[in-house]
């Protein structure tokens, strides 16, 4: 056995000193860290070899056909009156069917992205696109979009984010996390939706049909050396409880599971246990209709209106700044009544609040770009504004951006 050599009194020392050690090494490392950072308590928590992001460039696109509520009223039974009351909405826009696509729409938001932000589409080095309506159900609308810019040359990747409404800001986050690191220099985020091909369009779907457009947004992120300007954070949040609340379940491997976990049978037309497959699209499904969309919109509204406010008051809050500092919020177009409640709960003038649901209906993953886009064009964004975007929907999940622009 070893001797110990050490008297109490000298291990008393000795563990004194490397404690006194340690202390130096972490202030020189917190000097180390903190020495470049300026006064704003946002930059707080973020490391000096970390670049901020920005948008460099962004673009919208909506198909040219307007379908108003009264051409809905010739195909079921609504009203112009029931559907503005509840929704604000007047009109909304429709791909050509062939000829347009999720990722067609997406690829000319994209253009306009590229050259507002003064890049060749050759320079994009990955691409992140958000919908919930995929050309296919798989592969994803990012690779479709790559074959479809002609850059499939360079291979870079290309992710798919499936985060409904808040699809924009989950890919926006994901993009800003790549370019502050330092992994990507020009990252394409897009969000687009073709609704119109698969909605039901009988009186059966009115409730979710006639809130639902189609459209594409596109943006390009870099990085900046301007430390006061650019994404200053983004909040990402979910919670699966009430994923069958807004929801398209079938066409899907579901096999009925969730329902009976849930304590709820639904006869989806399962064949027997004994066959083989038949389960993603069963005839019934077909025949009555349980291919579309459904929504509980009341349930969907109510948690809306409590979590835009929630999540955008963190983000102001993580970066010490308050409702008064949002030069434009640009909240996600779910539905008019949703954003006035908002802007209400957050007392914020109409001049801080951008809405075009009006125009387009709920764009889903598009109307952040779309109405981003639309705001800045009018000239209602300009540099040093602060900009705060937000959205709720589907999963559900919700989440919001401060920008300084
Ligand atoms: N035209 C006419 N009547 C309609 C209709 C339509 N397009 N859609 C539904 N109705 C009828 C319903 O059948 C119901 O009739 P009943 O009372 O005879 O049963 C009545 O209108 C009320 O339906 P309800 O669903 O309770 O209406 P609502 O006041 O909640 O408004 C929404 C419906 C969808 C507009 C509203 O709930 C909403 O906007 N929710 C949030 C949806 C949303 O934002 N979704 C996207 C999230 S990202």
């Amino acid at each position: 056995m070893q001797k110990n050599l050490l008297s109490h009194k000298q291990s008393f020392y000795l563990t004194f000193a490397n404690f006194a050690h340690c202390l130096l090494v972490l202030k020189a490392l917190s000097f180390y860290l903190f020495q470049n950072q300026i006064s704003h308590p946002y930059h707080a928590f973020t490391y000096p070899h970390m670049k901020r992001s920005k948008i460099a460039g962004i673009g919208y696109y909506v198909p040219e056909r307007t379908v108003t509520n009264n051409e809905l009223t010739g195909i079921m039974e609504t009203t112009d009156e029931w559907i503005q009351e509840r929704t604000g909405i007047q009109e909304r826009h429709y791909g050509k069917k062939h000829l347009e696509t999720t990722t067609s729409m997406g690829a000319i938001a994209t253009r306009i992205a590229c050259e507002r932000a003064g890049i060749g589409l050759e320079e994009i080095d990955f691409i992140i696109f958000a919908t919930l309506s995929p050309d296919y159900y798989f592969p994803g609308c990012g690779v479709l979009l790559q074959r479809e810019l002609g850059i499939t040359h360079r291979e870079v990747g290309a992710l798919d984010v499936r985060n409904q409404c808040s699809g924009f800001l989950y890919a926006l986050s994901i993009a800003d996390q790549f370019v502050k690191t330092g992994m990507y220099k020009n990252v394409l985020v897009v969000g687009s939706e073709m609704h119109s091909m698969g909605l039901d369009f009988s009186t059966r779907g009115r409730n979710v049909t006639v809130i639902f457009g189609d459209g594409a947004g596109a943006a390009v992120v870099q990085p900046t050396d301007d430390p006061q300007r650019g994404i200053l954070t983004t909040k990402l949040h979910s919670n699966g409880t009430y994923a069958e609340k807004l929801a398209f379940i079938n066409p899907g491997s579901h096999g009925g599971y969730h329902f009976k976990k849930l304590g709820e049978e639904v006869d989806f037309g399962y064949p027997p246990e004994d066959t083989y497959g038949e389960i993603f699209l069963t005839p019934k499904m077909k025949e009555e209709g349980l291919y579309y969309p459904n929504m509980e919109g009341q349930f969907v509204f109510k948690m809306a209106v409590q979590k835009f406010p929630e999540v955008i008051r963190e983000a102001l809050s993580e970066v010490g700044l308050t409702t008064a500092d949002i030069s434009m919020l640009i909240p996600h177009q779910a539905n008019l009544r949703i954003s006035q409640f908002v802007q209400k709960t957050l007392g914020l003038s109409d001049d801080q609040v951008w809405n075009n649901i009006q125009k387009y209906g709920n764009t889903t993953a598009a109307s952040v770009p779309i109405a981003l886009t639309e705001a800045w064009e009018a000239g209602k964004i300009k540099e040093g504004d602060l900009v705060c975007l937000a959205a709720f929907g589907s999963g559900f999940t919700w989440a919001s951006a401060l920008i300084r622009w």
